[in-house]
């Protein structure tokens, strides 16, 4: 298995850092739209897509204990390298923290989950009108909701700052961080 050097990433790494960080951006997007405009017919894809993420980004957790932190590509000044790991923290707990929120506001709400037509948590219909759902655990499908709603502008911070460093770090800096996580060698 090849692990990530200084001056090359591993594939993995490379691969599972875009498969969930445009996924990810894609759903905060659609995640925003549907929601304040009131698009039903996006929140099944949003759900399935947003469950299945999460098993992506418990590879990439599993693959990144593995493979340990990557050393910085230059010399960062200390507080970067800070900002960066604090960054790069809040955007992995948010890889795993906004889809088990989303499950929880949907499946004890009551909503259940579908993946493509895969029935994987059944909606809780109410038996007096079959029509409609009722909650499971409404208190805890509210804190889901809430944890969802804060923490996914809290992403859309912490991404800007991330894209920002990426940004300054190949046009300002001229460093190798960003052709690093395109998958190119970089000079020692
Ligand atoms: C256009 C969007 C993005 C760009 C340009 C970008 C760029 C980068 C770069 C250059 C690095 C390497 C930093 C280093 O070597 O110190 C990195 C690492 C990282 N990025 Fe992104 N990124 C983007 C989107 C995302 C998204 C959406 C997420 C989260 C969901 C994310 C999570 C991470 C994490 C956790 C790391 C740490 C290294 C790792 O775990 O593989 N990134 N990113
Ligand atoms: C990494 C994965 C995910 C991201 C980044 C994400 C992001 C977002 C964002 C930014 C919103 C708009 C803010 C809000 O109204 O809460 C949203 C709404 C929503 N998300 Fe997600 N989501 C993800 C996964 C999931 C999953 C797995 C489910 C359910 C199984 C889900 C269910 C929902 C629902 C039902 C809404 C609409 C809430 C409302 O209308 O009040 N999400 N999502």
């Amino acid at each position: 298995m090849q692990y990530d050097s200084h001056n090359k990433f591993a594939t993995t790494t490379v691969f599972l850092h875009w498969l969930v960080g445009l996924t990810i951006i894609g759903l905060l997007a659609t995640g925003i739209y549907m929601s304040e405009n009131g698009v039903y017919a996006l929140y099944p894809w949003h759900k399935a897509i947003g469950f299945l993420v999460l098993f992506v980004a418990l590879a990439r957790v599993i693959w990144r204990t593995k493979n340990g932190w990557p050393s910085a590509a230059a010399n960062y000044r200390p507080i970067e390298h800070k900002l960066a790991s604090i960054v790069h923290w809040v955007l992995i707990i948010a890889t795993l923290l906004m889809p088990i929120s989303g499950l929880m506001a949907s499946v004890l709400g009551g909503h259940g989950l579908s993946v493509f037509g895969l029935e994987v948590f059944a909606p809780n219909y109410s038996v007096e009108d079959p029509e409609k759902t009722l909650p499971i655990n409404y208190d805890l499908s509210k804190a889901g909701g809430a944890i969802h709603y804060y923490l996914g502008y809290t992403v859309i911070v912490a991404l800007m700052l991330h894209i920002a460093g990426a940004l300054k770090h190949h046009f300002v800096d001229n460093d190798g961080t960003l052709k690093r996580m395109l998958g190119k060698s970089i000079k020692a």
